[in-house]
């Protein structure tokens, strides 16, 4: 393909200006590099995708993308979720593809999403006093176009566009610079220019060459929108070039804008909510309002189906009517409209809750915060041992109202095991009650507290960042839940722990020796858990992990009292015991971990393992035979 037809390759030689050019009979200045982003250019294989340069370095394509055919004048759609283009992690290895005293790039994009620090093509590092490089880009409202000189005045010059781009709109956009101007040109038009800088490019130490986003040491902001044409000089064009470049392309720039639509995708893959023995909710998430479709039965075939017409994001289908301690199959599907072809899931299992004398056992993990490889590591490990579900005691995520925390840290870090047993979690601090929780939780009202049986056992799960003082809602709901358990076993899980060693976070015990040793507003429920036979009390918080004596009236007993326990080495950052051994403290580790715990009628067995499975604790608690409580 000619991409500058014979008339403008001479225009262009006339109109380039520099004096190397001119000396050499040359028909027509040749490009550094040049990336057309159509078929031949953008080739996947084996899962990855790579940009074959017609001239220059190839390119490593990130994130969610897709190539767009003749309808979208064949480009390259870039998602915006971590997506861009490398060329070299460090541009010195791509030095002879890059201007250093005279530049023009000249792309042909859409920008489908203001970003306040866009980048279309480029090397820059900007941080603190570190500004070096150039970038074409865009902010929230127009291009821009980036640059510092050697001889300006030390930092990056960002020359902001006058025209307001129109999201989904293919243009021509060029940025010229010839070591005494910067100018910005929006098809064919000088839209902007500065002779703020001047001197060759200031080319920062390291930094990636980047297509399709704004990417340095400390960000990384990618473009959402379409790509199809990157062409650069190191020479400075004209403005007659610029023009007759914008000709070539001017049928793109006229066309209305439109929106892309990715395919329909699972953002969060379907996972298991709220076991009982006749019902199980299913939930997933679509990454475009879609109709959900759940299939299930006792065969893989899954005979039985439940259809939701209504468009969603979130989708969440309970099955009722179900048998007790039965395995089931189910998969689901996902479609835009009724004929629409559907997204389908993997077939999975799942059993309901078993009969009250039937053994079972439970995973503990607590506290996975921002740290998908531990946790995922550890849930992996769990799932090996086929628990009947997961105890988490909160802070799953570490910013709760940061979406990409659970859709890329907590739900894609607890597969495979949240896909065939439910989890029932509590809130952590670091959820900050977001509506995320809510949304992606399908636990009883209100949702931050709420009791569970399973077989003998009974679970009651409160939200210690509210108010548990005596008058609180959430502590006369325990007594009363409490007080009308007839449960063989009954546990609490709340985040915050009544009692722990933490070296630092209730008093600094290396510098005092009056830290409350735990969590003091989490200690006003204690009496209810003495006076209702509480046997186990899971808590997270501490990145650390405790087992305590059992208690009762504020002193180790060997029995009768409740234990409570620390399993907060989900993936959050390690915490340290302080330097002596309170009166409660039996067991303590600093290390990542997860807990099983298993029951068959009046014996429990506990154990705990560290990361690489070995297990470092345990513990066995038998009732009286007959006797529920002790
Ligand atoms: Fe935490
Ligand atoms: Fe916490």
């Amino acid at each position: 393909m000619t991409k500058f037809p014979l008339p403008i390759v001479l225009l262009t030689a006339a109109v380039f200006a520099t004096a190397s050019q001119f000396s050499q009979a040359h028909e027509g200045p040749d490009p550094l590099a040049r990336w057309r982003f159509d078929s031949q250019g953008v080739v996947t294989e084996a899962e990855a995708t790579t940009l074959r340069a017609r001239r220059g370095p190839d390119g490593t394509v990130l994130g969610k993308h897709q190539m767009l055919g003749e309808k979208y004048e064949e480009a390259l759609f870039l998602s915006g979720k971590m997506s861009g283009i490398v060329l070299a992690e460090d541009h010195n290895e791509a030095a002879k593809f890059l201007p250093s005293e005279s530049l023009t790039v000249s792309v042909v994009v859409s920008v489908d999403r203001p970003e306040k620090w866009g980048g279309l093509v480029g090397v820059i590092q900007d941080n603190g006093s570190n500004e070096s490089g150039w970038l074409l880009g865009y902010d929230q409202t127009t291009f821009t176009f980036a640059l510092r000189g050697d001889n300006g005045p030390g930092k990056l010059t960002y020359l902001k566009g006058t025209t307001k781009y129109e999201s989904g709109k293919l243009y021509h956009v060029v940025a010229v610079y010839d070591g005494k101007t910067m100018q910005l040109y929006v098809n064919g038009k000088l839209d902007a220019e500065t002779t703020a800088q001047s001197g060759p490019i200031h080319y920062p130490g390291k930094a990636p060459f980047m297509i399709g986003a704004y990417r340095d040491d400390n960000e990384f902001h990618s473009q959402r929108g379409r790509i199809r044409d990157v062409v650069l000089y190191d020479l400075a064009a004209k403005k007659g070039w610029v023009e007759h470049d914008y000709e070539h392309n001017a049928d793109l720039a006229k066309l209305p804008p439109v929106e892309i639509h990715e395919p329909l995708d699972f953002v969060i893959d379907p996972y298991l909510q709220f076991g009982t023995q006749t019902t199980m909710t299913v939930m997933w998430r679509s990454n475009r309002p879609a109709m959900g479709t759940l299939f299930y039965g006792e065969t893989a075939q899954c005979p039985q189906r439940i259809d939701v017409a209504d468009l969603k994001t979130v989708h969440e289908i309970r099955i009722e009517d179900l048998q007790p301690e039965t395995q089931y199959f189910y998969r689901t599907e996902t479609r835009l409209t009724e004929e629409g072809p559907p997204l389908l899931s993997e077939v999975a299992t799942f059993q309901t809750a078993v009969h009250k004398d039937t053994p079972f056992a439970f995973a503990v993990i607590s506290d996975t915060q921002g740290n998908p490889t531990v946790s995922g590591k550890l849930a992996g490990l769990a799932w090996e041992q086929r628990p009947s579900f997961l105890l988490h005691p909160g802070d799953l995520v570490s910013v709760g109202p940061d979406d990409s925390h659970w859709t890329q840290h907590f739900f894609p870090s607890m597969n495979p095991l949240i896909r065939h047993v439910p989890f029932y979690p509590v809130l952590g601090n670091h959820e900050r009650n977001a509506q995320y929780y809510y949304d992606y939780v399908s636990l009883p009202s209100p949702e931050y507290y709420y009791t569970y049986r399973f077989g003998n056992a009974q679970f009651f799960m409160i939200d210690s960042n509210r108010n548990v003082d005596p008058e609180s809602e959430q502590y006369k709901w325990l007594e009363k839940t409490l007080s009308e358990s007839d449960a063989a076993w009954k546990f609490v899980c709340h985040h915050h722990p009544p009692y722990s060693s933490d070296e630092n976070d209730y008093g600094n015990l290396w510098k005092t020796n009056k830290g409350t040793r735990g969590d003091t507003k989490a200690r006003q429920l204690v009496p209810l858990y003495e006076k209702y036979h509480v046997d186990i009390v899971w808590n997270g918080h501490i990145h650390s992990y405790e087992r305590t004596w059992p208690i009762l009236e504020n002193k180790a007993v060997n029995q009768g009292g409740p234990v409570y326990m620390i399993t907060g080495g989900g993936g959050g950052p390690l915490e340290t015991p302080g330097p002596i051994r309170p009166f409660f403290m039996n067991t303590v580790r600093r290390g990542h971990h997860y807990a099983m715990v298993r029951i068959n009628g009046a014996k429990l067995e506990f154990q705990a393992y560290d990361l690489d499975n070995r297990m470092f604790d345990q513990m066995v608690i038998e009732k009286k035979t007959g006797q529920d409580q002790e």
